[in-house]
């Protein structure tokens, strides 16, 4: 071993050992003939000074070395004088003086710096991935991520989990993503499919009489790719078995969250205990989301009866088409400008909304507006009692389909929330949301689209709807969403073949389809399969929260690119011809 001890925990404790470090040049100095640098390894920064009296080598390599050389320093531990401690740094009373050091290897001068957080693009990060690592705020993200994972492990094994893997090449699991397929050499013509969750294996596991099982597991769905989304990404998967209501994961989840959070940040609060949980009509109607940032308030209003008799064109053709008006109060948001407004009224046309009425009330108590004139006294009225409104405030209108209301007002919600502040980082406003429709029409495939994924139950005293009215049926299906994002979903799942195949046919599955994809499930429900459920934590995105970073890529090691891209290693790339030969593929002009 190179090192003794770790740089950044050296104390006065120390004073007078003699120590070995290894690690990294982080800083060169020159004061007034001396020579000191900081040396980093991942657990800090400590100064190493060598005399040029008494050990001139050592003194003549620390003028030499330059940043990220490696170092192996022998020295002793010494208090620093007064003057010189630094009270921000953990080590800032102590320094190393060193009698040996060892140049283990150079480095060429970093694209980036590593010795602070400046801001660099993330194409260049990305490139340098193992740079980029280095750097303080990833290695913190690093350790966290393992701490997340080894606190889930512990926690899970207490209560008598078993850890099993599970195959990457695999079958198609429909999450709703496109599969990334494998070609199979020895089997010309077939594929494998990357897993794009554990679900029916996690499923058969309970056939197997496993009875509690979770994973790390990675995950692959070919999706379009956003902050929060990777092609391949990890879930803290478990199912259990002999459970019947939604309660048996949720009194599981609802512990092992907080107390993880409160052992490995304790400088963030759990905003409300017990999670506060929503259905999801009531999550729509209050926050126009199934994902709602509970943080704040800012809800969402239906105005739909006060303005339903007004003269202004665009309610009254949303509303004789079956549409919806719904507004937001920005409070304190009066003094916004035109130029602020149309800021805000191009935000919400992003999400397909074709404008944004608003309401300026002044703080003398007047209302101005484009639209005041088409309101009515008592309308206006009624506007502001509906949204609570005061003086200062400004009030925002959406009309349209109820569809592009909430997305636009949802996200316009959370911009507004940005804006007055009132998304601390460090409050985690964890929910549950429940009682998910089972199904969506779609109206393009015409066919019901599930809205978690095949084998989710629906709610027993609602089955009898499957036939009858499947838009009214709901599914068992539960999420955890924390601070705006989904960060688990699942489900109490169909047991029995007979309603399996109901499901498979009210998504418009062929028979003979379903039977080539899912025969394996079929069958095994005929061979006693006991009642089971469970859920999917994305445990990117939590450490993400956690971390209080904006993206998940921030706490994966070695994250793709926006584009789904490993810029490091250069991948996707081409494949060589004889490799195409051997698996019998022969690419076509993508032209
Ligand atoms: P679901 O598809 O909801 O459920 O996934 C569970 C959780 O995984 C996270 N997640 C992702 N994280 C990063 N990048 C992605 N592309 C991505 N997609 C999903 C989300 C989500 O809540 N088999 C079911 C679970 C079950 O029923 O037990 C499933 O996979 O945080
Ligand atoms: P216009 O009559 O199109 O000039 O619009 C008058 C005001 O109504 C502007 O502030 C528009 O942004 C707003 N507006 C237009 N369409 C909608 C809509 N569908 N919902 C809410 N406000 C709208």
């Amino acid at each position: 071993m190179y090192k003794t001890h770790a740089c950044g925990l050296l104390r006065p404790e120390h004073v007078g050992q003699r120590v070995s470090l290894a690690g990294w040049v982080n800083r060169r100095r020159d004061h007034g003939g001396l020579t000191f640098i900081d040396l980093r390894d991942r657990s800090g920064i400590v100064q190493v000074v060598a005399n040029p009296d008494t050990s001139p080598e050592a003194h003549q390599i620390l003028e030499d070395v330059r940043n990220e050389w490696v170092l192996q320093v022998d020295g002793t531990v010494q208090r620093r004088p007064k003057d010189m401690e630094n009270p921000a740094l953990p080590t800032g009373e102590v320094e190393i003086e060193a009698d040996g050091i060892h140049v283990l290897n150079q480095a060429l001068t970093p694209p980036f710096a590593i010795n602070e957080e400046t801001e660099v693009d993330e194409m260049v990060r990305l490139k340098y991935r193992y740079l980029d690592l280095r750097r303080q705020r990833l290695q913190y993200n690093l350790e966290l991520r393992h701490q997340v994972i080894k606190f889930i492990r512990d926690y899970l094994d207490e209560r008598g989990f078993w850890e099993i893997e599970t195959p990457i090449l695999f079958k198609t699991t429909p999450e709703g993503a496109r599969d990334y397929l494998v070609p199979s050499r020895v089997h010309p013509g077939e594929f494998y499919a990357l897993p794009q969750s554990p679900q029916q294996l996690k499923q058969l596991l309970m056939v197997a009489g496993v009875e509690r099982y979770f994973q790390i597991a990675r995950c692959f769905r070919d999706e379009d790719q956003r902050g929060n989304r990777q092609p391949e990404f990890t879930q803290l998967d478990l199912e259990m078995s002999f459970i019947n209501k939604r309660e048996d994961i949720m009194d599981l989840i609802e512990p092992m969250y907080t107390e993880m959070v409160e052992k490995l940040v304790p400088h963030m609060r759990i905003f409300q205990s017990p999670w506060p949980r929503l259905t999801y009509v009531e999550a729509l109607e209050r926050f126009g989301t199934d994902r709602p940032d509970l943080r704040f308030e800012l809800e969402l209003a239906d105005v739909r009866e006060i303005v339903r008799d007004s003269d202004f064109n665009v309610f009254k053709q949303v509303l004789s088409n079956n549409g919806t008006v719904r507004g937001l109060n920005a409070r304190g948001c009066g003094s916004y400008s035109r130029k602020d407004i149309d800021e805000l009224t191009a935000y919400v046309k992003e999400f397909g909304a074709k404008g944004l009425a608003y309401l300026i009330l002044d703080e003398d108590g007047s209302v101005r507006s484009p639209i005041a004139k088409f309101l009515t006294e008592e309308m206006l009225e009624n506007l502001k009692t509906r949204l609570s409104a005061k003086p200062g405030d400004l009030l925002l209108f959406v009309a349209d389909q109820a569809e592009v209301v909430n997305e636009s007002l949802s996200r316009l919600r959370l911009l507004i929330g940005d804006r007055l502040g009132l998304r601390d980082p460090d409050i985690l406003a964890f929910c549950w949301v429940v009682d998910f429709p089972y199904a969506f029409w779609d109206e393009e495939e015409q066919r019901w689209e599930p809205s978690q994924h095949l084998f989710t139950s629906p709610l027993p005293e609602d089955i009898h709807l499957l036939d009858t009215d499947p838009a009214k049926m709901r599914g068992t299906q539960y999420d955890v969403v924390l601070n705006g994002d989904e960060v688990s979903g699942g489900s109490i799942r169909i047991h029995e073949r007979e309603l399996q195949e109901r499901i498979f046919k009210l998504i418009g599955l062929d028979p003979e389809v379903a039977r080539e994809r899912f025969g394996h499930m079929l069958e095994a429900f005929e061979y006693g399969a006991p009642p089971h459920g469970g859920i999917a934590a994305g445990l990117d995105r939590l450490v993400m929260i956690m971390a209080g970073e904006p993206n998940i890529r921030e706490v994966i090691a070695f994250p793709k690119n926006q584009a789904a891209r490993d810029v490091m290693a250069d991948s996707p790339s081409p494949a060589e011809a004889e490799q195409l030969e051997e698996l019998h593929l022969r690419l076509i002009d993508k032209k």
